[in-house]
């Protein structure tokens, strides 16, 4: 058994998450079920570059009580749980993942590949430019991947149309039961525990300001009002400004804005939304966090190299001291804030993420033959299937349409 992890004595702790995890992701646990019995993965192997979550756990275990052989690492360099990645190890799959893997960040993909994958599975994208830029010799055996979030989405789509991407993707994200839940519940509420563990500050009366009116910011927006937040956005979409104009909350440019804010979140998937020109107009005690994919959407470097002082004054705080005399508080390095100062999305919209994923595989695996080499959209059956199933979990039963409103839906005499 070949894994890295940080301490394997952690696997104790991460089983407890594990389990607390699996109690709320009841449709992932009916798909575990099924796997187990129907074996659709048999003798199938999985590279997956996810967040090493308590969740992921779900769903790794998922694939290989479905027969899958799994190699596992993290897809951000701080959003591994040692203790999950430790409890995965100790259960049959290669991990390579520990919490603060910066420096190993790609050795650990590139450990990852080792299995020879016939699927892969990717949050953000790295794995897949990997394999098709270091380990090209590899893609002749992948049937296909899947990939989780809009980052990466938008990056396979970007090798699609350059002729570059070599085996199909199936977009996770843009599954409605992915998207609508994971992205808007998920990151709205979850980023708003990263900033609370790390900085403990009360929302209510702060000016909130949110660079992004996207899925993520929509739902971050709408928790940060709940709490009392005064929130402000920033856009560079003319439709997603107008929407956030009319959902009540104020909307400006970044530079004007940035004068006024007390916390900074982006979630945009873009670089530099937050640069020198605005850092250097915050107000003295400004918080700035990133709950986008990538850490280049606030341009941390400039920090660093323009700070006359730095020191970290909590766990995921760091005070940066600037020329004019002002202090920013950036967290958790401008990674992800949900993931690196919290536990990322809680359980119950992972179910449905995840759900999506575990039946995109088994579909890869049932049509890979008659794919090309592009970014497919999750079969709307299936995502209708998951919602379904999520529905039922809940308890909730719904309206069936009746045999005349079928007809009078696809009829256009009947009028006035
Ligand atoms: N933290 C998490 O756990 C988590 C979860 C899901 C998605 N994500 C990531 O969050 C990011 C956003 O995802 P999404 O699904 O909301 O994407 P989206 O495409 O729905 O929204 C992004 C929005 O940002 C806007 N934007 C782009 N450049 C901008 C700029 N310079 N200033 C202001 N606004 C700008 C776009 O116009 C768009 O409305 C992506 O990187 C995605 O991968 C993170």
């Amino acid at each position: 058994m070949d894994y890295k992890v940080k301490d394997i004595g952690l696997a104790k702790e991460g089983e407890k998450l594990v389990r607390w995890a699996e109690q709320h992701m009841p449709v992932l646990m009916g798909i575990r079920k099924e796997f187990e019995k129907e074996r659709p993965l048999k003798g199938i192997r999985i590279a997956a570059c996810l967040h090493v979550t308590k969740e992921t756990a779900v769903l790794i275990e998922t694939l290989k009580k479905g027969g899958a052989t799994v190699a596992l690492t993290g897809s951000n360099p701080l959003s591994t749980n040692d203790g999950v990645a430790a409890y995965l190890a100790k259960n049959g799959i290669h991990v390579y993942a520990w919490h603060g893997n910066h420096d190993k960040y790609y050795w650990c993909i590139e450990q990852a590949l080792k299995i020879n994958p016939q699927i892969t599975m990717d949050d953000g994208g790295d794995l897949v430019t990997t394999l098709h830029t270091k380990r090209q010799d590899l893609i002749k055996g992948v049937m296909g991947g899947t990939e989780e979030t809009t980052t990466g989405v938008n990056r396979q789509r970007a090798m699609e149309k350059n002729g570059i991407l070599r085996y199909p993707i199936i977009a996770v994200n843009d599954a409605m039961t992915k998207y609508l839940f994971d992205n808007r519940y998920g990151t709205g509420q979850s980023s708003i525990d990263g900033i609370l563990r790390a900085t403990s500050i009360l929302l209510a009366g702060k000016k909130f300001v949110i660079a992004g009116y996207g899925w993520c910011g929509r739902g971050l927006a709408m928790r940060a009002r709940g709490m009392g937040a005064h929130v402000i956005i920033t856009e560079v979409d003319e439709i997603r400004a107008l929407e956030a104009a009319m959902d009540g909350f104020e909307v400006m440019p970044m530079e004007k804005a940035a004068k006024i804010g007390d916390i900074f979140v982006t979630v945009t998937g873009n670089k530099h939304v937050i640069d020198a020109k605005h850092m250097e107009k915050m107000k003295d005690g400004a918080i700035v966090a990133n709950s986008g994919h990538f850490d280049n959407e606030i341009n941390v470097d400039w920090l660093e190299k323009n700070a006359v002082e730095k020191k970290e004054i909590r766990n995921n705080v760091m005070e940066y001291k600037l020329k004019n005399g002002r202090k920013i508080y950036l967290l958790a390095e401008g990674r992800l804030v949900n993931l690196a100062a919290a536990e990322g999305h809680p359980s119950e919209v992972m179910d449905m993420s995840f759900s999506n994923q575990a039946l995109a595989v088994k579909w890869i695996v049932e049509n890979h033959g008659k794919l090309e080499n592009k970014v497919y959209k999750v079969p709307e059956e299936l995502d209708r299937e998951v919602a379904k199933r999520k529905l039922a979990a809940m308890g909730i039963k719904i309206d069936k349409l009746t045999r005349e409103q079928i007809r009078y839906m696809r009829e256009w005499k009947e009028g006035t």
